[in-house]
């Protein structure tokens, strides 16, 4: 009776309904059929236009959507391109075509075609990272934003991470920070090797960003925070509950109100000082507010991107230059003798602390960054879109699709490094320049976008070296092996032993 009631007083005529229904059934159907055709002539059209073209071979549909990307993104070992591009690089060459992301994607392991897409930024082809990235990092974050405003926000990291502060502000505190980390250390008691490399980068950032200290119980809570983000961005945009990136994005607004908190007690305080007095901290949010006109939002990407790409990569380069130093005594023993010359130098000059000309002395340690690196390229691909239609080498390259650089398959390239799977720090000795791009060598990226970081990265894995070879002995606890998911991480964090040097 209840339900008759309502049903009557609510509803409107059967007739009515049924015709409404009609409509929409109706308007649906046509709708399917106008988006159908549409996507038959796009197809139909695309096809034509692929036919006449020179692509590059390879083009296989694989699964709908996914295409290829499962087989593409299958872990493997770090220092190997894996088999599924193996395969492909055997069978089409350098440069093939593939299906990745859901859509259609041209895979270079080409060092000359990646040098190519990565001068041509903005001309050609176009930074262009997965939704992931995006909506974790932030619409602002400079490693999505492209045009005048990324060149804007790469002008303050430069400035902020330029020579003159490499050598006055950043090693000093650089070696600070090594020594807090390598005192904590407990011998012969295993611990994980890359946790303490990523609270290493981690402190370092966080106290060159907005002048956090370690011993700050926020600090620690951020550094947690910022673990379950980073799992956020390597996973896929599913933003429900439960979800890894749901999660994330809850992260993120943690981290960004701390970063928010600390940014309004700054403009709060330059008030109370009155607007003569300028904000005085010498970090990345000082620089932010006083030289540029972004907004709150703005800055807050801005410092969020610095700290994961500053972080992250860093931390992952130090940890694979500790194992792969572990498998090759004679790099440890040549590395030794190099910092013992540089620690004697110190002695003579009766300070305690490293000098940039100490730091300008480490030539062996440069050729074991730069092997590290190569072998374990912690930053395998990039992402590019093609803005222009465009030929390489008789090739074409149709606008719309997608281009990944594969720097790993040039680092592993057995017709460009001898003998590719081995460590041998030795061969970069006979190179005559130990650049951050070097034809075949692109570790940092290249073009308008190189790394912005690459000399302060240098710098914090060569002082860590120094101190880490003059303190301890290591070996490993229990095999581990580095492992592209395609992220680079160790299995088991790494676990090692330290022994004291005597
Ligand atoms: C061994 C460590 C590092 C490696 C291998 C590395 C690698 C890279 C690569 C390959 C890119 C280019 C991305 C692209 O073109 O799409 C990049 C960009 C960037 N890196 Fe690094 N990086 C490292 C350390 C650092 C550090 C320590 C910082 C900062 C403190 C940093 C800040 C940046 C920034 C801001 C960008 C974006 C540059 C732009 O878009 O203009 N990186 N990095």
């Amino acid at each position: 009776m209840v339900y008759s009631t309502v049903s009557t007083t609510t509803s409107m005529p059967l007739p009515m309904a049924k015709d409404i229904l009609l409509f929409f059934s109706l308007t649906i159907l046509v709708s399917i059929f106008l988006l159908s055709t549409h996507f038959m002539i796009k197809w139909s059209r695309e096809n034509k236009k692929r036919r006449k073209m020179n692509l590059p071979p390879g083009m296989s549909l694989g699964l709908p959507f996914l295409g290829e990307t499962l087989a593409y993104l299958k872990p493997h070992k770090a220092t190997s391109i894996g088999h599924f591009m193996d395969h492909r690089i055997k069978r089409y060459g350098k440069i093939y075509s593939s299906n990745l992301f859901g859509e259609p994607t041209i895979v270079s392991a080409d060092a000359g075609l990646n040098r190519f897409v990565l001068q041509n930024e903005g001309r050609w082809f176009e930074c262009s990272y997965p939704k992931s990235i995006g909506g974790i990092l932030g619409k602002w974050s400079m490693l999505v934003l492209v045009g005048e405003m990324h060149q804007e926000m790469r002008m303050i990291s430069l400035n902020f991470l330029s020579a003159a502060r490499l050598r006055t502000s950043l090693l000093p505190e650089v070696e600070r920070q090594t020594k807090l980390v390598l005192r904590s250390w407990q011998v012969e008691s295993p611990f994980s090797a890359q946790e303490e490399a990523k609270k290493f980068t981690f402190n370092l950032m966080a106290k060159n960003i907005m002048s956090m200290d370690q011993e700050e119980a926020e600090t620690e809570k951020l550094r947690l925070e910022y673990i379950t983000f980073m799992k956020g961005v390597v996973s896929a945009p599913l933003n429900f509950p439960g979800t890894s990136y749901h999660k994330a994005l809850k992260s993120r607004s943690a981290i960004l109100k701390v970063i928010e908190r600390k940014m309004d007690e700054r403009l709060r305080r330059s008030y109370c000082k009155g607007m003569e007095e300028r904000i005085e901290e010498d970090d990345l949010l000082g620089w932010a507010l006083r030289q540029s006109n972004f907004s709150k939002e703005q800055i807050l990407d801005l410092l969020l991107s610095l700290l994961f790409a500053g972080h992250e990569t860093s931390s992952m380069a130090l940890s694979l230059a500790i194992f792969f130093l572990e498998g090759c005594p004679e790099a440890v023993e040549e590395l030794r003798e190099e910092h013992l010359r540089v620690a004697r130098q110190q002695e003579k000059r009766g300070q305690c602390h490293l000098s940039w000309e100490d730091y300008k002395q480490m030539e062996f340690t440069q050729c074991v960054i730069n092997e590290t690196l190569r072998l374990g390229n912690v930053v395998r691909f990039l992402h590019r879109k093609v803005i222009k239609d465009v030929q390489y080498k008789g090739i074409d390259i149709p606008s719309g699709w997608k281009i990944l650089p594969v720097l790993a398959a040039v680092h592993l390239d057995p017709s460009l490094y001898e003998d590719p799977q081995q460590f041998n720090p030795w061969r970069w000795q006979s190179r005559s320049h130990l650049g951050a791009t070097t034809p075949n060598f692109m570790p940092y990226g290249g073009g308008p976008r190189l790394c912005a970081g690459f000399e302060l990265a240098k710098l914090e894995i060569a002082v860590f070296l120094h101190h880490l070879v003059l303190s301890y002995r290591w070996e490993l606890a229990e095999p581990d092996e580095a492992i592209a998911y395609p992220f680079v991480d160790f299995r088991k964090g790494l676990p090692i032993k330290v022994y004291n040097i005597t």
